[in-house]
């Protein structure tokens, strides 16, 4: 409790606090503050055309920053939850410019992890967070993770010890005449387009790119990932899925039963510890097994294709 106070502090006095939600730590500061703001795109070494999601604790702090549709209405069930949308500023809404990054949209989401709710209560602010990790390097699912991002130079909040999804949120499009999706998570396309009674797109790199920052590579290792990978060659090291058999010293499995959650959940704490392994062992690649391309598998595959980009 005396975590969040002081981290509440930091945050109300225009510093940065790194914390835990049930995706992947977020890098927070006060959203109304551009001072602040602009101190998160700074530590993260990231573009100032790549917009932030805005964290709430309630409906009626996200109702006074955008405009909610039917459709945006609909999708309130899933929050507290890892769903991010994307919706129309509020002409009057009280957040920092740098936040949409020049955009006439916001990207917001209540977060159901209890220390992120806290945080933000006791901060009395919409917290701006991305992933808490450097601009293109992979989202730091453990307290370790954002240590090694950040050294010394931000207050990170404990996680209770609660595993996280380990997959950013969903977000999804509501501002356009189609409800999209700009990046695949835990709520499946299916299970919006069930929510909403209608379909949904899906942005492709090859259509019109709202957001800058999906266009460059993400999440990537130091390594060289091999994606859908059937067989291990030389100086490689294997990214096991199920039954797969991609057998080296220090492989891992990201789920031998096949479950897609366990994986999800397993995938950039597994990439970062083969990363490091390949690097002290002179390993020049990560070899990784095919993700069925269903369900939750759909945001897997994402993420290891833009890894290996
Ligand atoms: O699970 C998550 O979403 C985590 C936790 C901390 O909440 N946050 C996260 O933030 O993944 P970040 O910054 O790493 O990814 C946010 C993505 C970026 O690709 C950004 O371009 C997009 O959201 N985005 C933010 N605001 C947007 C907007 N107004 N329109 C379109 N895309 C937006
Ligand atoms: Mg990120």
């Amino acid at each position: 409790m005396n975590d969040i106070k002081k981290a509440a502090q930091i945050i109300r006095s225009g510093g940065l606090v790194a914390f835990p939600t049930e995706t992947v730590y977020g890098l927070g500061a006060d959203a109304r503050n551009e001072s602040a703001c602009l101190s998160i795109f700074r530590a993260k070494g990231r573009p100032s055309n790549n917009p932030l999601i805005v964290h709430v604790s309630s409906i009626e702090s996200a109702l006074l920053l955008a405009e909610f549709n039917d459709d945006a209405l609909s999708l309130i069930k899933f929050w507290p939850g890892p769903l991010s949308m994307v919706l129309p500023r509020k002409a009057d809404a009280q957040i920092a410019n740098s936040v949409s990054a020049g955009l006439s949209t916001i990207a917001i989401r209540i977060p159901s992890d209890p220390i992120a709710l806290q945080l933000i209560v006791a901060s009395a602010c919409p917290i701006a967070a991305p992933s808490a990790n450097k601009s293109g390097s992979l989202s730091s699912t453990s307290y370790r993770h954002v240590k090694q991002n950040f050294a010394d130079e931000i207050f990170i909040l404990k996680a209770n010890g609660k595993a996280n999804y380990g997959l950013e949120s969903t977000i999804i499009d509501l501002s356009t005449p189609i409800p999209t999706i700009l990046r695949y998570g835990f709520i499946t396309p299916d299970v919006i387009e069930a929510a909403l009674g209608k379909k949904v797109s899906i942005a492709s790199k090859l259509s019109k790119i709202k957001a800058p920052g999906m266009l460059h590579k993400h999440y990537s290792p130091s390594t060289n990932l091999r994606i859908n990978a059937m067989e291990l060659y030389d100086n490689e090291i294997g990214l096991n899925f199920a039954n797969s058999k991609l057998q080296s010293r220090g492989a891992l499995n990201l789920s031998v039963s096949g479950d897609l959650t366990e994986a999800a959940a397993n995938l950039f704490a597994y990439l970062h510890e083969l990363d490091e392994f390949a690097l002290s062992h002179g390993i020049k690649t990560i070899a990784v097994a095919s993700i069925p391309n269903k369900s939750i598998g759909l945001a897997i595959n994402d993420r290891l294709n833009r890894a290996a980009e």
